[in-house]
C-alpha cells in the first residue's frame, strides 16, 4: 500500500492543475486517470479538438469569402476530411503528451485505471489500495441524456462523436443552441453542412447578454445557419445512415420533423460520479448531481474534496483549473481566493463572443444604477483592415463611482480582449481607469478603451 499527501481522481484541467500545484508546493502527489492519455475532457474530447476544428474551418471561410476581396484570387482550398481529423489529433496528442510530461516532471505517480474510495483516506485502483491525507475529485462531466434520444455516437452523436465523424455531413440537426451546438455547429456550417439549430428557448446561449445573444444569433443566420426557436424536442428516430428529429414549438404544440444525416445533441452537460462509490460514503450531493462542497472544495466527509465540473458553477476549463489551483494552495496551508465572479466566458466561434461579470439583465434585476458603454467593431481600423468589423464591446459601469461591473464582446479577439477587462475588474478599476491607459494603434483593443471611454464623456471614433 502506497502512502500520498494527496490523490487526485481525474486528470482534467481541474484534476492535473491541482496535482502539479501541490506537487510544486512540497506535497506527496498521485493521480488517478482512466482514459489512456491524461487532459480530460477537455484536451481529449472537449475545448482543444473543438478548437483545431474552429481554426482549420475559419481558415476555409476566409478562403471562400474574403480573399477575393482583398485581391487574393484563385481557386478556394478543398477539404480533406482526414487530414483535417489528423491535424487535429496531432494537436490533442501534443497536448496531451505535454500533460504526461508535466506529471513525470513535478514527480507525480500516474496511477493507471478508474479509481474509487472504499473509505475516507484510501483510493483503489483497480487491486490496489493507496492511502491518501487528502484525496481530491475531479471527476469531471459527461453529455446529458435527452429523453428520447438514443445516442449511437454515429448518427445521433454528442460531442464526443461530432469530433470524429466518418463524413462531413450534408444536413445537420443541432439540438441545443448552447456553446457546444453553436461552436460545433459552425464548424459544420463552414465545412458545407447544411445545419439547422433546435433549440428549447427563444434565445440562444442562456444566461448571455441579451443584446450579444441578439446580435450573435442575427450574424450566425447570416452565415447560414438555420434557426427553429421555442421548439422542445420530442424524440429522434435513425436508422444507420439517416435520423428524423420531431419537435414541437412552445407556443401553438405544433409538430414538425426535420430530416438529418446528423443530429448532434447538445443540450448540456452533467457531473460525471459513477463508480466512485460516493453513496457509501455518504458524500452529499446537490438537487442536480453535483457533488456539495463547502468554500474550501471540502466535502461533508472529512479529507474529501471536489473541483471543476463535477461541482457547483460554470462548466469550464479555467474554473476547474483556478480551483484546482487554489485547493492545492489550501491544503498546503495558504489563504488563496477566487472571486466568481470574475470567471470569463468564450465563445469561439467567428466572430467569437466573450463575457465578464454582471450581464445588464442581472444588473436591472438587482435594481442597481450602471451606464453603458458601446463601441461598434465597425469604426475600429484594424478590425476593418482583417474584415472583421462586426459587432461590438460593451461595457457596463457603476453610474455613481464608474466601477466596471461587466462587459460582453461580440467581434475579432474578444476572447483574448476580455482578459484586459477581466484585469480591470480585478483590480476593481474604473471605466475611466481603462479609458486612459494607452492603447496601441491599430489594435483591436482600441474597441475596449473606446467603450470604456464611452461611459464617461463619449468615445472618440464614434
Ligand atoms: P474533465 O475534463 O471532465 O476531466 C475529468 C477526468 O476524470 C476525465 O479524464 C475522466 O476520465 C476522469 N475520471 C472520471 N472518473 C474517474 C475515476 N473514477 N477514476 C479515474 N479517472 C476518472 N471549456 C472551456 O473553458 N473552454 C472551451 O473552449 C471548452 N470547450 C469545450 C468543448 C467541448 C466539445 C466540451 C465537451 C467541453 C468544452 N469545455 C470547454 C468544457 C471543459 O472541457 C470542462 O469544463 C473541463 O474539461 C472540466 O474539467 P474537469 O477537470 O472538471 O473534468
Ligand atoms: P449549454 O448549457 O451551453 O446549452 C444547452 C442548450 O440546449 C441550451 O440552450 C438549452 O436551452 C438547450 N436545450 C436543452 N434541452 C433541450 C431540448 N430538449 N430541445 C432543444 N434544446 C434544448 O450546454 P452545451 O452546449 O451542451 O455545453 C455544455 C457545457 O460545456 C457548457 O456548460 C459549457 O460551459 C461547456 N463548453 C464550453 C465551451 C466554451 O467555453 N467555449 C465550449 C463548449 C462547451
Amino acid at each position: 500500500m502506497s502512502s500520498y499527501d494527496v490523490i487526485v481522481i481525474g486528470a482534467g484541467p481541474g484534476g492535473y492543475v491541482c496535482a502539479i500545484r501541490a506537487a510544486q508546493l512540497g506535497l506527496k502527489t498521485a493521480i488517478v486517470e482512466g482514459r489512456e492519455t491524461l487532459g480530460g475532457t477537455c484536451l481529449n474530447v472537449g475545448c482543444i479538438p473543438s478548437k483545431a476544428l474552429l481554426h482549420a474551418s475559419h481558415q476555409l471561410h476566409e478562403a471562400e469569402h474574403n480573399f477575393a476581396h482583398m485581391g487574393l484570387k484563385g481557386k478556394s482550398p478543398s477539404v480533406d476530411w482526414k487530414q483535417m481529423l489528423a491535424f487535429k489529433q496531432e494537436v490533442v496528442d501534443a497536448n496531451t503528451a505535454g500533460v504526461e510530461f508535466l506529471m513525470k516532471k513535478n514527480k507525480i505517480d500516474w496511477l493507471k485505471g478508474w479509481g474509487s474510495i472504499p473509505a475516507a483516506g484510501q483510493v483503489k485502483v483497480g487491486d490496489d489500495v493507496h492511502e491518501a491525507k487528502h484525496i481530491i475529485i475531479a471527476s469531471g462531466s459527461e453529455p446529458s441524456a435527452l429523453p428520447g434520444v438514443e445516442v449511437d455516437e454515429k448518427v445521433v452523436v454528442t460531442s464526443t462523436g461530432a469530433l470524429e465523424l466518418g463524413k462531413i455531413p450534408k444536413k445537420m440537426v443541432v439540438i441545443g443552441a448552447g456553446v457546444i451546438g453553436l461552436e460545433l455547429g459552425s464548424v459544420y456550417k463552414r465545412l458545407g453542412a447544411d445545419v439547422t439549430v433546435v433549440e428549447f428557448l427563444d434565445s440562444v446561449t442562456p444566461g448571455m447578454d441579451g443584446e450579444v445573444q441578439r446580435t450573435f444569433q442575427r450574424m450566425l443566420k447570416k452565415q447560414g445557419i438555420n434557426f427553429v426557436m421555442g421548439a422542445a424536442v420530442q424524440k429522434v428516430e435513425a436508422n444507420k445512415t439517416k435520423a428524423k428529429v420531431h419537435y414541437k414549438l412552445r407556443k401553438n404544440d405544433a409538430e414538425d420533423v426535420i430530416e438529418a444525416d446528423t443530429v448532434l445533441v447538445a443540450t448540456g452537460r452533467r457531473p460525471f460520479v459513477d463508480g466512485l462509490g460516493l453513496e457509501a460514503l455518504g458524500v452529499e450531493m446537490t438537487e442536480r448531481g453535483q457533488i456539495k462542497t463547502d468554500a474550501h472544495y471540502a466535502t461533508n466527509v472529512p479529507g474529501i474534496y471536489a473541483i471543476g465540473d463535477v461541482i457547483e458553477g460554470p462548466m469550464l476549463a479555467h474554473k476547474a483549473e483556478d480551483e484546482g489551483g487554489i485547493l492545492a494552495e489550501m491544503l498546503a496551508g495558504q489563504k488563496p481566493h477566487m472571486d466568481y465572479n470574475l470567471i470569463p466566458g468564450v465563445i469561439y466561434t467567428a466572430p467569437e463572443v466573450a463575457s465578464v461579470g454582471k450581464t445588464e439583465e442581472q444588473l436591472k434585476e438587482e435594481g442597481r444604477a450602471y451606464k453603458v458603454g458601446k463601441f461598434q467593431f465597425m469604426a475600429n481600423g484594424r478590425a476593418r483592415a482583417s474584415m472583421a468589423a462586426e459587432g461590438f464591446v460593451k461595457i457596463l459601469a457603476d453610474k455613481d463611482t464608474d466601477r466596471v461591473l461587466g462587459a460582453h464582446l461580440i467581434g475579432p479577439a474578444a476572447g483574448e480582449l476580455i482578459h484586459e477587462i477581466c484585469m480591470a475588474m480585478e483590480f476593481g478599476a474604473a471605466a475611466e481607469d481603462i479609458a486612459r491607459t494607452c492603447h496601441a494603434h491599430p489594435t483591436f483593443s482600441e474597441a475596449v478603451r473606446e467603450a470604456a471611454m464611452a461611459c464617461g464623456d463619449g468615445a472618440i471614433h464614434a
